[in-house]
C-alpha cells in the first residue's frame, strides 16, 4: 500500500484490494442522493452553483442503499479494530446511512451536528433555511472498545471545556475555497479544513493511516498531512484528482498539534482586529452585521475601531454596548457578508493565521 497517495478508481472496487485492518481512520463525504430536479436562482436571477454533477445521482433509495452497504462493508473490513469511521450526510442521505451502518454491524459513538454559521438562505421561504449537516462518528462495533479518542486534546482546544457534539463552524468560502479558471467552485461539495481538523485530531495519532474513499478536492488529505498523519484517497474523477494533487503540492507548513489544541481563544485573541485591515481581509468603510436577534451594523474605520451611530470602540466594546453586557467576544459577535450570506470575523481571523501557516 503507498501512503500519501490518491488513487483513480471506483471506490466499491478499489476498497477490496486493500488489507483488512489496515487503516486508523477513515472519513467518508459520500455521494448525498440530493435528489435535485430543476436548477435553483436567487432572487437577483443569480443561478445556485449546488451540487447537481452525474456522481450524486442514483435511480433510486435502494440502488442508494445497495451503495451505501457496500462500500461502509469494505470500509468495515478495512478499519481497525482501534479505529473509527467518519460519515457526514444531510437530512437527505444520513438516516439511510445509518440505518445501513446499524445493519453491518457499527457502533454509533456520536452523531455530531455541523451548524452552518453561514448557510446558504432558503430562497424560495418554503421552508426553514436548513443549516446543519451530520457526522457519524462510529467504532467497528460494540465489542471495539479501545478506539482512539483525544479527548484532553479537543477539551484543550475548546477552552478547557469538554468540546460537544454541535460544531459551529462557517461553510468553505473566501480564500479556503478553490476555484477553477472560470473563478467558479472547482469542486462544488468541499468541506472546510476546520472541520477535517477536528475530525483527524480527535480519532487519530500523529503517523496513522487516514483514510478517504470519496476524496474530491483532497480536503482530507491537505489537513491530514499538515497534521502529521498519512493518508490515502479515492476518487474516481480525473478532473477532481488534479485539483487534489496541486492542492497537496501547494500545502503550507505543518500545523502545530499543540499550537493548535491551546485555548484557541485566547490564542486567537492576540490577532489585533486592525491587522486584518492591514491584509485587506477587510476593508475601511467596510459594514459589519449582527445577523439574529440584535440585527444591527457598524462601519469598519481605518484604525481598526468600528462606528456604531456615535460610538466608535473596538470590535469587542462595541459588542458589548449593544448587548448591554460587561464583555462581548466581538470575533463571534460580528460578520461580514460574502454573496448574501453571513461570515463571522472569526473566520476572517482563521484565514489570517492561515495565511502565516499559524
Ligand atoms: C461529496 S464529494 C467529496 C468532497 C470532499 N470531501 C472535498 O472536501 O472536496 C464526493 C466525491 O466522491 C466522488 N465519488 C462518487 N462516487 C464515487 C465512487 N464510487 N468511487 C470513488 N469516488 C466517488 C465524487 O467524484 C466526488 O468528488
Amino acid at each position: 500500500m503507498r501512503l500519501n497517495t490518491i488513487i483513480h478508481g471506483d471506490c466499491l472496487e478499489e476498497l477490496k484490494k486493500f488489507p483488512e485492518a489496515c487503516a486508523d481512520l477513515i472519513f467518508a463525504d459520500p455521494p448525498y442522493n440530493l435528489q435535485l430536479k430543476s436548477e435553483l436562482y436567487r432572487p437577483n436571477n443569480t443561478k445556485v452553483e449546488g451540487v447537481d454533477e452525474a456522481w450524486d445521482k442514483f435511480a433510486s433509495f435502494a440502488d442508494y442503499d445497495a451503495f451505501c452497504a457496500a462500500w461502509l462493508g469494505e470500509c468495515r473490513r478495512v478499519l481497525k479494530d482501534t479505529g473509527t469511521i467518519w460519515v457526514i450526510g444531510s437530512y437527505h442521505n444520513i438516516f439511510r446511512i445509518g440505518a445501513v451502518m446499524l445493519d453491518l454491524g457499527y457502533w454509533i459513538l456520536n452523531d455530531v451536528v455541523w451548524r452552518k454559521t453561514n448557510p446558504m438562505p432558503n430562497f424560495l421561504g418554503t421552508r426553514f433555511t436548513n443549516a446543519t449537516e451530520t457526522l457519524l462518528w462510529c467504532a467497528r462495533g460494540e465489542h471495539c472498545r479501545k478506539y482512539v479518542f483525544n479527548h484532553k486534546l479537543m477539551k484543550r482546544y475548546n477552552g478547557g471545556k469538554q468540546m460537544t457534539s454541535v460544531w459551529d463552524m462557517a461553510l468553505c468560502t473566501g480564500a479556503e475555497r478553490i476555484k477553477g479558471a472560470d473563478g467558479k467552485k472547482a469542486h462544488s461539495a468541499q468541506k472546510p479544513e476546520e472541520l477535517l481538523k477536528r475530525v483527524i485530531l480527535s480519532s487519530s495519532n500523529r503517523g496513522g493511516l487516514v483514510l478517504d474513499p470519496f476524496f474530491g478536492s483532497g480536503t482530507t488529505g491537505a489537513v491530514a498531512v499538515r497534521l502529521g498523519r498519512n493518508f490515502i484517497g479515492i476518487e474516481r474523477e480525473e478532473e477532481y484528482i488534479k485539483i487534489a494533487q496541486k492542492r497537496l503540492e501547494g500545502l503550507g507548513p505543518l500545523f502545530s498539534e499543540a499550537g493548535w489544541a491551546q485555548d484557541k481563544d485566547q490564542r486567537r485573541t492576540r490577532v489585533p482586529f486592525e491587522q486584518l485591515l492591514k491584509e485587506k481581509l477587510v476593508r475601511s468603510g467596510d459594514l459589519l452585521y449582527t445577523p439574529g436577534r440584535y440585527n444591527k451594523t457598524a462601519v469598519v474605520l481605518g484604525d481598526g475601531k468600528l462606528l456604531y451611530g456615535e460610538n466608535t470602540g473596538s470590535i469587542h466594546h462595541i459588542g458589548a454596548l449593544i448587548q448591554g453586557s460587561p464583555s462581548c467576544n466581538g470575533w463571534r459577535f460580528w460578520h461580514t457578508r460574502e454573496n448574501g450570506a453571513h461570515l463571522p470575523l472569526c473566520e476572517l481571523r482563521n484565514e489570517y493565521l492561515r495565511r502565516r501557516g499559524l
